[in-house]
């Protein structure tokens, strides 16, 4: 019997395909990268059930290949689950708790905003607002790989994606363009529902 559920990638909402100044074409090819993972994630999980454990090896062994590309696979789910939904939308820039938040740790929104927007231009991956529970503080994390540098006890409320993969269709390589047009397209109301959800505290 095996000890894992498989998962199915969750829809694409219709207002990702809406967005302003990142395409349909865009969202569509994240959408199929994102499916990607989903079945990886099945498909290793399922071969994990088998792998020799007493061949585990650090240099090369398949216990550690699974391992390895399992956390890759995992990182791509979550972090464009959190992309697609806090994208679209109502595109809400009322941000009640997290804007509290945002001003007590970054001092204004227009500074977390280039705090962020900075830590995306020196990823190549990803960049993250994510509240440590044990700083009991926000920050702008930086991310090379779908599973670089993840930060234990950390719980991410913005997931930038800055792969090459997320721009170059619509603004080639001006980066930066595409992360104003992310910011331009968050519901804060999504971002502003976890901090609810999560009970963070102001
Ligand atoms: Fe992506």
């Amino acid at each position: 019997m095996p000890t894992y559920t498989e998962i199915t990638p969750r829809e694409l909402k219709p207002a990702l395909l809406q967005l302003d100044g990142i395409s349909r074409a865009s969202v569509e090819a994240q959408d199929r990268l994102y499916q990607g993972y989903v079945a990886k994630r099945n498909e290793i999980l399922g071969k994990l059930e088998s792998a020799d454990r007493s061949s585990a090896n650090q240099v090369y062994s398949e216990l550690r290949a699974l391992k390895v590309e399992l956390s890759f696979a995992i990182g791509g789910i979550k972090n464009h689950e959190i992309y697609f939904e806090h994208l679209g939308g109502g595109r809400i820039t009322k941000k009640e708790m997290i804007g509290r938040l945002i001003e007590r740790d970054f001092g204004s929104v227009e500074d977390w905003a280039r705090d962020l927007k900075a830590s995306g231009m020196a990823g190549r991956g990803w960049a993250w607002t994510a509240y440590d529970w044990d700083e009991s503080r926000l920050f702008n994390y930086v991310g090379d790989a779908q599973n670089t540098y993840p930060i234990w006890n950390a719980t991410p409320l913005v997931a930038l994606d800055v792969y090459e993969h997320a721009y170059f269709i619509d603004f080639q390589t001006d980066r930066g363009s595409y992360i104003d047009a992310f910011f331009a397209n968050l519901d804060w109301a999504v971002v502003n529902d976890w901090v609810n959800r999560y009970q963070i505290q102001v």
